[in-house]
């Protein structure tokens, strides 16, 4: 379904994805683990279409991926998006309000009743119903991650980027939300890619591990060389030598001064 084929990202003289290649199949549940600054965040935002590969491509179904987000591609970030004068059920409709909305994303009428009742739908599917009133300051951690899904599913995305979606809630929450991420991705056939520093959750949630890290490195100029995928797990058949080696890199990367 997608395939990367020899990418390459870079700011300026910033190098920082380097010759990634991987092909990934419709209903993969990929997880991305990799020190702070190794590129994470810029590769979910050029699977999302705000940023351009500087060369290569990203193949979707076959075809360069547009390069603007399309409602193909849905995406949630640890730090979400809302109106805050608006409730929880109007933050879910109007994603689909700018999709239908000609003016100002602004729809009346029957119209309005229909987007209205889809966004009751995908409230209910992550939980939020007895929410949906409420404004979003109104809303726990948990609560506010499940708006944020609920804001990227209605679009009914194929591809579901998350980038540390959880990191900021606690354990007891975030287990709720991994039962909630996995049941969503099987109910609705979506292809994800999620960010993670908890190798664990990269573990319990994935079908697959990747790991990012740089290859080559110029402890003088760290920005020369970018990072690629160096680790290509498929999870259940991991060993523990393999998972081992994983933490030992994962370790000497955090070592490594990351520019910023
Ligand atoms: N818009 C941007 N302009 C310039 N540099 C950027 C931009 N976005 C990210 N970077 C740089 O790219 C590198 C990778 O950042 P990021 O993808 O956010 O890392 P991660 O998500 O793995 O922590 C960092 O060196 C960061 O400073
Ligand atoms: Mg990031």
């Amino acid at each position: 379904m997608i395939e990367f084929r020899n990418l390459w990202k870079n700011y300026d003289d910033n190098v920082v994805l380097e010759n990634l290649s991987a092909q990934v199949g419709s209903g993969e549940f990929i997880t991305l683990v990799g020190t702070s600054g190794c590129g994470k965040s810029t590769f979910l935002k050029l699977l999302l279409g705000t940023e351009v590969t500087s060369r290569g491509s990203i193949l979707l179904d076959g075809r360069p991926i547009a390069d603007e987000p399309g409602p193909d591609r849905g995406i949630v970030f640890q730090k979400y998006s809302v109106f805050p004068h608006l409730t929880v059920r109007e933050n879910v409709a109007l994603g689909r309000e700018f999709e239908c909305g000609p003016i100002f994303g602004r729809v009346f009428g029957s119209a309005r009743k229909a987007i209205l009742a889809e966004a009751d739908h995908w409230l209910e599917s992550v939980g939020l119903t007895p929410a949906r009133h409420r404004y979003p300051h109104e809303l726990s951690g948990g609560m506010q991650q499940r708006l944020a899904i609920a804001q990227a599913l209605i679009k009914q995305p194929r591809l579901l980027l998350l980038d540390e979606p959880f990191g900021a809630l606690d354990p007891g929450i975030r287990k709720d939300m991994h039962q909630l991420v996995l049941s969503l991705w099987g109910q609705h056939k979506l292809t994800v890619f999620m960010v993670t520093h908890d190798l664990s959750e990269g573990f319990y949630l994935g079908t697959r591990l990747w790991v990012f890290d740089k290859c080559r490195m110029d402890p003088q100029a760290p920005e020369r060389f970018g990072s690629t995928i160096t680790f290509d797990l498929p999870v259940g058949k991991t060993d523990r030598q393999s998972l081992d080696k994983i933490k030992e890199s994962l370790a000497r990367s955090a070592q490594i001064p990351v520019a910023v």
